[in-house]
C-alpha cells in the first residue's frame, strides 16, 4: 500500500514557507506540519531546563519528555500555550544552534514522520525533502532575497506591535542562514528534483498558486 503523498517545502528563514505551506495544506484539506516549531520547542525546553545549547546528546534526552500537541493553531508544550513563546527572535537563534547536533534531529525523525496521514501532508522546513521524506512527490525550495525576507520579517513583527530593527534582523538572518547551510547535519540545501520558487516579487497568493499548479502536474 503506498503512503500518503507529501509536498515538501524547505527554505530559508523568513522565506515565507510557513504562510505558502500552510495556505496549500488547507486547500488541497492535507496536514501540516511545521518542522521548525519542533525545534524551536526543543529550543524553549532547553531554556526552561538550563540545558546547554552546545550538548547535544542531553538535548535530544529532552525530545521524548516533550508532550507536544498542535490544536486550532496553538502549540500546547506540557499543558501550557508556548504559540506566542516559540516564535521569538531569541528562540529562533537558540532553535538553530540546537538544530544542528544530529542527535537532535535524530530525535525528531519519527515524530516528523507521524504526520504523514491520509489524505496527504504538507511539510516545511530545511530537511523535508532531503531526509524527512525524500519520497516526497513534490519538492519545493522556497526563497527570497535576504533584504526581502529581513522586511517581511520586520513587518510580521511589528503587525504584532513587537519593536525591531530592519538592520539587526538583517543580520540575524544571515547569521541563521549561514548557521543552517554550513551544519554538518542535514543542511539547507536544494534537495535532487526539488523546484525553486523565487518569491521575492510574488505575492502570496501567487506562491500558492504556483505550488498547487506543480502538485496538480506531479500527480496528473
Ligand atoms: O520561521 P523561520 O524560518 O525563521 O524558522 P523555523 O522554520 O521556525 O526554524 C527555526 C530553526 O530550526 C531554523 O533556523 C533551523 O535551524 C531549524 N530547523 C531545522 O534545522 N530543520 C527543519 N526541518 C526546520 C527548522
Amino acid at each position: 500500500m503506498s503512503l500518503p503523498p507529501v509536498i515538501a517545502i524547505d527554505g530559508p528563514t523568513a522565506s515565507g514557507k510557513g504562510t505558502v505551506a500552510s495556505l496549500v495544506a488547507q486547500k488541497l484539506g492535507f496536514h501540516y506540519l511545521d518542522s521548525g516549531a519542533l525545534y524551536r520547542l526543543v529550543a524553549l525546553a532547553s531554556e526552561k531546563e538550563g540545558i546547554d545549547t552546545q550538548k547535544g546528546p542531553e538535548l535530544s534526552l529532552l525530545v521524548p519528555k516533550l508532550l507536544i500537541s498542535f490544536k486550532n493553531n496553538q502549540i500546547i508544550l506540557n499543558g501550557s500555550d508556548v504559540t506566542e513563546a516559540i516564535r521569538t527572535e531569541s528562540i529562533g537563534l537558540r532553535a538553530s544552534v540546537v538544530a544542528a547536533h544530529p542527535e537532535v534531529r535524530l530525535a525528531l525523525v519519527d515524530l516528523q514522520r507521524s504526520f504523514r496521514q491520509l489524505p496527504g501532508l504538507v511539510a516545511d522546513g530545511r530537511d523535508m525533502a532531503s531526509v524527512i521524506f525524500p519520497d516526497a512527490i513534490l519538492k519545493v525550495f522556497l526563497t527570497a532575497t535576504a533584504a526581502a525576507r529581513a522586511e517581511r520579517r520586520y513587518k510580521q513583527l511589528i503587525a504584532k506591535g513587537i519593536s525591531a530593527k530592519l538592520e539587526d534582523l538583517l543580520q540575524d538572518l544571515q547569521a541563521r542562514d549561514a548557521r543552517d547551510s554550513n551544519r554538518g547535519a542535514a543542511p539547507l540545501v536544494i534537495a535532487e528534483g526539488a523546484k525553486v520558487l523565487e518569491t521575492s516579487d510574488l505575492s502570496i497568493d501567487q506562491a500558492v498558486k504556483t505550488v498547487l499548479d506543480w502538485y496538480q502536474s506531479a500527480i496528473a
